[in-house]
């Protein structure tokens, strides 16, 4: 079975098996061990996160690390059968991977695309031209946006649309520095509107584990700002237990379950009840949560290999 083909199964295994079996291995002890906090996330800047971004696109530049997500249509349906003219910001657009299968689905969706990496940002572009998409060019709409530490762009939503969409428990996203984003190549909101109304999907692809712990209420909180009351968040990212958490040694720890790579990028893997919590205190109600597990054998290696994700659908209040 094929790494993509594998994706669209759900329940090869039983997650609370695989979590006994994790939890009771003492060569593994030192994943469930307190944190110091010397060595937390918290002491992380986001210009740091960008850089790192930003080598380790400029390393995998070239095509061969380009596959298009096309089972996204299996796991979210509601893309494929969205209204015309229907808008998706891509979160983390990375070198496009999400963002083109989108494109192609429908001829006439607008895909805004952010990244806190103008390298990823260039790679998106780059892919997406030399795809045969009908118009995606003009479709596609990337943007430099940390929505982890910035309050997003003024023509996506401006203050009083934000204000009014903002639930009572992300007030203090209030409090964010009135960082500037870069909107060049975006087309501004029409003159006489105030913007461009919001969006009617967000997508946040393994682009969350990404941002430090401390920093993803306040990010969730912004994704929340930008959707149309009754839009919807569609989430899939790493889930605990999955094999690549267990494969960090002891020094790679940066939190709980949270870990740095050797080049600086960060992964956090998700329980449900994080993942919960993170998206009902932005405002989000629940419609979907669940773990993906996935078992694939590395021919190759002659070896299982346990995969976990979650997926997510969260919607926007009407
Ligand atoms: C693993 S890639 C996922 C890319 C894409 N969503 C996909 O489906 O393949 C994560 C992306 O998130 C971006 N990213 C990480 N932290 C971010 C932040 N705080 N704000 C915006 N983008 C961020 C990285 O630059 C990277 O391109």
């Amino acid at each position: 079975m094929s790494s993509q083909e594998a994706e669209y199964h759900s329940n090869d295994f039983d997650w609370e098996e695989l979590r006994e079996r994790i939890e009771d291995d003492p060569t593994l002890a030192y994943h469930f061990l307190p944190q110091s906090p010397s060595s937390s996330s918290s002491s992380s800047s986001s210009s740091l996160d960008s850089q790192s971004w930003n080598h380790f696109h400029s390393r995998h530049s070239t095509g061969k690390f380009f596959k298009e997500r096309r089972y996204l249509f299996k796991e979210f349906p509601e893309l494929a059968s969205c209204g015309e003219y229907s808008k998706v910001l891509e979160v983390g657009c990375g070198n496009g991977s999400t963002a083109l299968p989108i494109l192609r689905c429908k001829e006439s969706i607008l895909v805004f695309a952010c990244d806190c990496s103008t390298e990823a940002l260039d790679r998106a572009t780059e892919n997406i031209q030399a795809s045969n998409v009908v118009s995606a060019s003009s479709r596609f709409r990337p943007f430099c946006w940390d929505f982890s530490t910035c309050r997003s762009p003024k023509w996506l939503m401006c203050d009083s649309c934000y204000k009014t969409s903002l639930p009572k428990q992300s007030m203090s996203l209030l409090d964010f520095d009135n960082c500037e984003t870069d909107a060049t190549n975006i087309a501004s909101s029409k003159e006489g509107e105030c913007c461009i109304g919001g969006m009617d999907f967000v997508t946040l692809i393994f682009t969350l584990s990404a941002v430090p712990l401390h920093r993803m209420y306040t990010a969730v909180a912004e994704c929340f700002s930008v959707l149309k009351p009754g839009g919807l968040l569609l989430f899939r990212d790493y889930g605990l237990y999955d094999m690549t958490m267990l494969r960090f040694e002891a020094d790679q720890r940066v939190g709980f379950r949270e870990y740095k790579r050797s080049d600086g990028t960060r992964s956090y893997f998700f329980s449900l009840d994080i993942a919960r919590d993170i998206f009902l205190s932005a405002g989000f109600i629940e419609v979907e949560l669940e773990y993906c597990c996935v078992k694939s054998v590395n021919r190759r290696k002659q070896k299982t290999m346990h995969r976990v994700w979650v997926h997510g659908k969260f919607q926007k209040p009407m």
